[in-house]
């Protein structure tokens, strides 16, 4: 079942910049794209539990480019909720196509895009290696390539 929840757009001046770096690690990366996207928090009760930035490559496509979940509020159905509201709105302000991209190690979230209805269309070989100046290691994988997934709405 999931859990009640709110979702509002706020200003990049309320972002917690804390939890999008959980979604990615490199802060430079999430103000390139920050101030260009819809930034939506998700609340329960008076407290931020998670957050979403929706960005428009065009009129028809749109990306998700962060999802986040604080850490004591997961896997309980926030993180499927945020995706299905991002999904809405996406329809909602005309995209036909929603993107998200994660890395080749991040299996959870592999897991919980396709579950969504998210298709893996395409691999950027080697993107966070050639960019991310530390190695990032998930479920004992190093995360080396872009997994781009993509859905029709
Ligand atoms: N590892 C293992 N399983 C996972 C993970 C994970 N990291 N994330 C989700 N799942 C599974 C859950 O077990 C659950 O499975 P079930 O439905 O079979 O029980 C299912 O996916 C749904 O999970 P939710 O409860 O809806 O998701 P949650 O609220 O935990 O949020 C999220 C998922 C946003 C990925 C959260 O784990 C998080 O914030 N992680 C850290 C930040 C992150 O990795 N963000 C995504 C980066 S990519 C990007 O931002 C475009």
């Amino acid at each position: 079942m999931q859990a009640a929840a709110s979702i509002r757009l706020i200003t990049k001046e309320e972002a917690d910049i804390g939890l999008l770096m959980e979604a990615d690690p490199d802060e430079a990366m999430i103000r390139s794209y920050l101030d260009d996207s819809l930034i939506f928090e998700m609340r329960e009760g008076c407290r931020s539990i998670g957050c979403l930035l929706l960005f428009s490559h065009d009129k028809t496509l749109m990306e998700i480019k962060n999802i986040a979940v604080a850490e004591a509020y997961r896997n309980k159905g926030h993180g499927l909720r945020l995706l299905q509201f991002a999904i809405e709105e996406a329809r909602r302000r005309g995209a036909q196509k929603l993107k998200i991209a994660t890395g080749n190690s991040s299996t959870g979230q592999l897991y919980l895009y396709q579950k969504a209805g998210f298709k893996i269309t395409r691999i950027v070989e080697d993107y966070f290696t050639n960019r991310y100046p530390a190695p990032i290691v998930e479920n004992g994988i190093l995360c080396r390539h872009q997994v781009i997934l993509e859905m029709l709405i």
